[in-house]
């Protein structure tokens, strides 16, 4: 038998599946350097020279997240509330559900908040939306005014921090 393709001979461990003891090709073993090469080379430049990471990347996302007018002063009395209910029972309860309990969308009546159960966070979040989730960008839909009386109404409903 040539040396080039004898067997390790575990066959009786492996449930009879045998395997050559044949070096790496050539071409594997130099990807398999690049590769190290590459890794050291680009986690330097990441971390050091450049000093980049995650938690920084996610910062500036947060930073650059656009922030809207606030026009809440005038409205979270009891009218632009139950304003605030018809826009909800036409707009979102097909998500968020009749009593605000989630479905496609999360609870709005509890007191955990992805994006902040102020009303100001709640006014925010529902005029930018979260597109890539499946929030609809409410504010240009909406306008500013309906957008307070929604969120308003949202806030008033136990969960508002
Ligand atoms: C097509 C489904 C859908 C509709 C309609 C919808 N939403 Fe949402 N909403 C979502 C999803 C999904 C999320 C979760 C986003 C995430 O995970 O970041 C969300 C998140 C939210 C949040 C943030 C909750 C938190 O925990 O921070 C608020 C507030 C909200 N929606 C209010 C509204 C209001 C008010 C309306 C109606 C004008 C509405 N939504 C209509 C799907 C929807």
């Amino acid at each position: 038998m040539s040396d080039k393709d004898r067997v390790l001979g575990h066959a009786d461990e492996a449930d009879g599946i045998e395997e050559y003891d044949n070096s790496l090709p050539t071409w594997w073993v130099g990807l398999f350097y690049c590769c190290i090469v590459f890794a050291a080379v680009y986690g330097a430049d990441y971390h050091f020279l450049r000093s980049r990471s995650s938690a920084s990347e996610m910062e500036q996302a947060i930073v650059a997240r656009p922030k809207v007018e606030q026009t809440t002063a005038a409205a979270v009395g009891p009218e632009a509330i139950a304003a605030g209910k018809s826009v909800y029972d036409t707009n979102c309860v097909a998500c968020h559900g009749a009593a605000l309990e989630g479905g496609v969308g999360p609870n709005l009546a509890d007191t955990t908040w992805i994006h902040g159960g102020t009303l100001s966070a709640i006014q925010n979040t529902i005029s930018v939306g979260v597109p890539e989730k499946g929030m609809l960008t409410w504010g240009p839909i909406l306008g500013p005014e309906k957008v307070a009386q929604v969120a308003a109404f949202v806030h008033a409903q136990g969960g508002g921090q």
